[in-house]
C-alpha cells in the first residue's frame, strides 16, 4: 500500500515544500498540502488553472497529483488562540477549519491517517533586523512561525502517524554559524527546531516508532527567501565556495526528504541531513 504525505507549507512552485512534495510523488506516495491561509486562493487558482502544470512533470512523465489543498495557519493551535482581527481579516475569513488542530482533524476524517508529516515553512516578520535590534514580538513570533509549529504539527498528527512513519522539517546553517543578515531571531528559530529534532525523535520514537529529521538545506531562490533579500547573495557565496561548485536544485532536498521517509534510513532519527552542495564542512572562504 502506498504511503500518506501530508506537507506543511507549499503556496507555489518554487520552494523546497513543492520540491519534496514532487520527490515523495514520484516514489508513490499520496500527497496532501497544507497551505497559509493568505496565500491559498492564488495557490488553488494557479493550481486549477494549470499555471503548475510544467512544474508538477514527474521523470515518468506524469504529472503530480495533490490529492488534497488544506488551508493552514501553523501559529494558531486552535480556534479559541484565533484573535479577533484574524477572524474577520477578509484573507481568513473566506477559508475554515485551518488552525492545526483543526487540519489534523480533517485530515483524519477525509484519509484516517498519514505515514509521512513536512514541515516545510518559516516566518520572521523582523528577518531583515539584526538579532540585536530585534523586538521581543518579533523574536517570539519567528520562534511561534518557524519552530513551535513543528511541535504542533506533530503533536497534533502524531495520533494519527502510521508506527514506522516519518518527519521532516527544513533548517539552515545560520542556526549554528554567523549568518550576518539572516536576523529577527530566525537564526534561534532554526537552532530550537534542529534541537526540537532531537527531543522530538526520542518522544515519537519511543511512542510510536516514528523518525523526526531535519534536513539543513543551502540557499534557494524560493518566494520566503526573495523577502529576506539577500538570496542571491548567499547562492553566489556558496557557488564560490562550497565543496561541489554546481548550482543547488530543490529537487536534492526532495530527493533527500523522500530517502528519509523510506525504509532505507530505517535507523536515522534526531539528525541533522545536510544537503547544500557541502558548504557546511568549510572553515573558511575560498
Ligand atoms: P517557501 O516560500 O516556498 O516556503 C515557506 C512557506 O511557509 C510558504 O509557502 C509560506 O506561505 C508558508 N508559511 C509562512 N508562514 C506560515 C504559517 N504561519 N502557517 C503556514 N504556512 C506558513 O520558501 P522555502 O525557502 O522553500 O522555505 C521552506 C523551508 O525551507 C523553511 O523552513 C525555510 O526556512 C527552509 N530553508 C530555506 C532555505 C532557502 O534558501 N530558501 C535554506 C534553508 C532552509
Amino acid at each position: 500500500k502506498g504511503k500518506r504525505a501530508f506537507i506543511a507549507g507549499v503556496a507555489d512552485d518554487n520552494g523546497y515544500g513543492w520540491a519534496i512534495a514532487k520527490s515523495l510523488a514520484a516514489a508513490g506516495a499520496e500527497i496532501l498540502v497544507g497551505t497559509w491561509v493568505p496565500a491559498l486562493n492564488i495557490f488553488e487558482s494557479s493550481l486549477h488553472r494549470g499555471k503548475f502544470d510544467e512544474s508538477r512533470r514527474l521523470q515518468d512523465g506524469s504529472l503530480m497529483e495533490i490529492t488534497k489543498v488544506y488551508p493552514l495557519d501553523a501559529v494558531y493551535d486552535n480556534p479559541e488562540d484565533v484573535p479577533e482581527d484574524v477572524k474577520t481579516n477578509k484573507r481568513y475569513a473566506g477559508a475554515s477549519n485551518w488552525t492545526v488542530q483543526e487540519v489534523a482533524e480533517s485530515v483524519k476524517k477525509d484519509f484516517g491517517t498519514i505515514d509521512i508529516l513536512v514541515h516545510s515553512l518559516a516566518n520572521g516578520p523582523e528577518v531583515s533586523k539584526p538579532l540585536s535590534e530585534t523586538s521581543r514580538k518579533g523574536y517570539l513570533a519567528a520562534l511561534s512561525a518557524s519552530s513551535y509549529s513543528y511541535i504542533s504539527l506533530l503533536k497534533h498528527f502524531l495520533p494519527i502517524m502510521n508506527q514506522g512513519g516519518s518527519a521532516v522539517s527544513l533548517t539552515y546553517i545560520a542556526s549554528e554559524r554567523i549568518i550576518p543578515g539572516y536576523g529577527g531571531g530566525m537564526s534561534s528559530a532554526k537552532a530550537a527546531l534542529e534541537s526540537d529534532t532531537k527531543v522530538l525523535a526520542f518522544e515519537a520514537g519511543r511512542k510510536k516508532r516514528i523518525r523526526v529529521n531535519t534536513i539543513s538545506a543551502g540557499p534557494l531562490g524560493s518566494r520566503a527567501a526573495k523577502a529576506i533579500g539577500f538570496i542571491d547573495m548567499m547562492i553566489d557565496y556558496s557557488f564560490t565556495n562550497a565543496p561541489l561548485q554546481k548550482e543547488l536544485c530543490a529537487e536534492e532536498v526532495g530527493n533527500t526528504a523522500a530517502f528519509l521517509a523510506s525504509p532505507l534510513a530505517s535507523a536515522i532519527t534526531g539528525a541533522v541531513i545536510y544537503v547544500d552542495n557541502g558548504l557546511n564542512a568549510m572553515g573558511v572562504g575560498v
